[in-house]
């Protein structure tokens, strides 16, 4: 059968693992999809870094833009991150001209996820985006596919490894939050600029789609009470600690009788819940419904090869998909079904 072909935007801690692990296990993939995936393209802000595997069959672009208008791909997979151009440009470029799309991007779809979806179903083509929220953990196919005909009450969890490592690592080995975090950053955990992670902008980002999977509403990033770690000390920790407590970083959404509330704050959760005893860049993500009853997934949320995993769970599935056939609608339902998001009184 004939090879998937992608393109890469972005070469950096996800980019970078993606490739290896496609380059490593072509033929294994092969096999598993039925198809070869072929990285054709390939783009990056410095072309001339060496991101530890050979990419030398893959056209160069220096334009991320015009490599999703242009080139001979299949799939555009956008691993270049923040929430405007060239990223927005270039997602738009790809599935206005019925190319699919894989991103790991939240900041892009809580900003843009609507808009694009649109474009997407308009052009019957596909927008895969697992690896957005909570890294490896398969919380997007959980709520857009396997909960299908479930009413939803109540998604809430860890949603930001970069948070949850320095936690973790202030409470377990006494460091302080500076050093963590620039633990975290050297693990390629944190976002290019970490104030997103630790102000809770990311966590509010995921959570931002993971309401709209759930419940239906538009994406409303903006609707979030928000409140981030940066004011939690070590005394904090110690303090939770002595109560019976772990102090988290937790997203919540929950439906109410007057709309759907959502939130990311230090919450304290007792030390014999599941949720206290997730450690380092760990997240976890619960979900509550009517049919199936509680689902924890609990697995790791950021990183280079755990966030690859999901990203090429996501080409892989459009490496299986046949031309034609029905696509889940990239919010869950068709984006024009989407009703306007109602914040809870
Ligand atoms: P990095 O900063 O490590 O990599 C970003 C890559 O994009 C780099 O290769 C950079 O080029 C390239 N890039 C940035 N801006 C441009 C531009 N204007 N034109 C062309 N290329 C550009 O980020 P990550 O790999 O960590 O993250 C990528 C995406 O994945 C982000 O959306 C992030 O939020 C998301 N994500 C990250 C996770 C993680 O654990 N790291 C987990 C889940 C999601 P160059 O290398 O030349 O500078
Ligand atoms: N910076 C993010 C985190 C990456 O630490 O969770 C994964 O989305």
């Amino acid at each position: 059968a004939d090879a998937l072909k992608i393109g890469i935007a972005g070469l950096g801690t996800v980019g970078a693992s993606l490739a290896k692990i496609l380059v490593e296990r072509r033929d294994m993939l092969a096999t598993t999809c039925g198809r070869p995936i072929e990285i054709a393209a390939v783009t990056a802000r410095s072309k001339g870094r060496d991101r530890g595997v050979d990419l030398s069959a893959a056209e160069w672009f220096d334009d991320p833009v015009a490599l999703a208008r242009e080139a001979k791909i299949d799939v555009f997979v956008e691993l270049m991150g923040g929430a405007g151009d060239p990223a927005h440009a270039a997602v738009k470029a790809a599935l206005s001209r019925g190319v699919h799309v894989v991103t790991a991007n939240k900041a892009l779809l809580a900003a843009h996820g609507v808009e694009l979806a649109g474009i997407a179903e308009e052009n019957g083509c596909i927008l895969n985006y697992e690896a957005a929220v909570a890294g490896g953990i398969p919380v997007i196919k959980a709520l857009r596919e396997s909960l299908t005909g479930n009413t939803i009450s109540r998604v809430y969890g860890i949603m930001n490894g970069t948070c949850n490592y320095i936690l973790t690592k202030m409470e377990k080995e006494g460091l302080s939050f500076e050093a963590c975090l620039k633990e975290a950053q050297r693990l390629g955990y944190a976002e290019a600029d970490p104030a997103f992670d630790i102000e809770g902008n990311d966590t509010a980002h995921k959570l931002s789609i993971l309401t709209t999977l759930a419940f239906g509403t538009k994406i409303s990033a903006d609707n979030i009470y928000l409140e981030g770690i940066t004011n939690i000390s070590i005394d904090d920790i110690r303090a939770a600690a002595d109560l019976g407590y772990r102090i988290k970083l937790l997203g919540v959404a929950q439906k109410t009788d007057t709309g759907v509330e959502q939130r990311v704050h230090p919450t304290m959760v007792p030390l014999d819940s599941v949720i206290a005893q997730v450690d380092g860049v760990t997240n976890a993500v619960a979900i509550e419904s009517d049919i199936l009853g509680e689902l924890l997934m609990v697995g790791p949320g950021a990183g280079g090869n755990a966030t690859a995993s999901a990203v090429l769970g996501d080409i892989a599935d459009i490496a299986k998909s046949r031309p034609g056939a029905q696509t889940v609608p990239a919010l869950g339902r068709p984006a024009a079904s989407l009703i306007p998001y109602k914040r809870a009184q």
